[in-house]
């Protein structure tokens, strides 16, 4: 049965950060709608110049849009043995278009990992964010400094900040989170789906108790 897993949490959890190294892990693919919109807008497609207006005020892309772009992604052969969805879904409308997506092509959600972390450490682990321009990495410069300053450890890519990580935007960001798509931990809690874990402790071990509850949960799949 497919392995496919929700990454969820408030802006700067470490959704990305985790995201990546479960894939690595899991050897299934990381699907990161923030990802996917920043790469149109990097090659200034349509919908990356579309989508440009909403990342820009930290509002949400239109629901329609996003869940095109998702359904399309997900339809790709290395999907096949599961995903690992960051930043999607962040509505009911797309939890439910997933959930549609999902049973059209015979598979379920294993879990929905709500990774925990309180506003006041949201906002430093935002402020001082740094990512990959080749390979998305993210680094914090106190909390997970690359070792070359600017350089990405794993490529030796250039690291920039991201448009949407100033202050003003993550403050607007975090509050979406919180209107728009905190409803859904009682939506995948009622679904039995929803594990709950302590991001605010380092990288590894956040990772060590994701891995574990994966396990857990992928022995209960149907
Ligand atoms: P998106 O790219 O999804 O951003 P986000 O959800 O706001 O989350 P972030 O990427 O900011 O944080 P993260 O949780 O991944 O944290 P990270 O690992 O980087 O969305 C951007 C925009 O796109 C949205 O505002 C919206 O406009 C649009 N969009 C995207 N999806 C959409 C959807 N489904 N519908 C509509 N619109 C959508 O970590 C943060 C920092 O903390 C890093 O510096 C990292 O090094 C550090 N860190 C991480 N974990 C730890 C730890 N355990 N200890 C110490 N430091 C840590």
């Amino acid at each position: 049965m497919p392995l496919d897993l929700i990454l969820m949490g408030p802006p700067g959890a470490g959704k990305g950060t985790q995201a990546k190294i479960l894939s690595q892990h899991l050897g299934i693919p990381h699907v990161a709608s923030g990802d996917i919109f920043r790469d149109h807008l990097h090659r200034q497609t349509p919908l990356g110049q579309l989508a440009r207006q909403y990342i820009d005020r930290g509002e949400l892309v239109p629901d329609d849009v996003t869940i095109g772009m998702i359904r399309e992604r997900l339809e790709q052969p290395d999907c096949r043995d599961g995903v690992i969805l960051d930043g999607f879904p962040r509505t009911l409308p797309q939890a439910r278009a997933l959930d549609q997506m999902l049973s059209e092509m015979g598979r379920s959600l294993v879990a929905v990992l709500y990774i925990r972390v309180q506003e006041e450490l949201l906002l430093r682990r935002l402020a001082g964010r740094w990512t990959c321009r080749t390979c998305g990495a993210v680094y914090h410069i106190e909390l997970n400094p690359p070792r070359t300053p600017g350089q990405c450890d794993l490529d030796g890519g250039a690291l920039y900040q991201r448009e949407d990580d100033t202050e003003e935007v993550h403050r607007r960001r975090i509050q979406v989170y919180q209107e728009q798509t905190a409803p859904l931990v009682s939506f995948y809690q009622d679904q039995g789906l929803l594990v709950e874990i302590d991001g605010e402790r380092p990288i590894q071990e956040v990772t060590t108790a994701l891995l574990q509850a994966i396990e857990i949960r992928r022995m209960a799949h149907p």
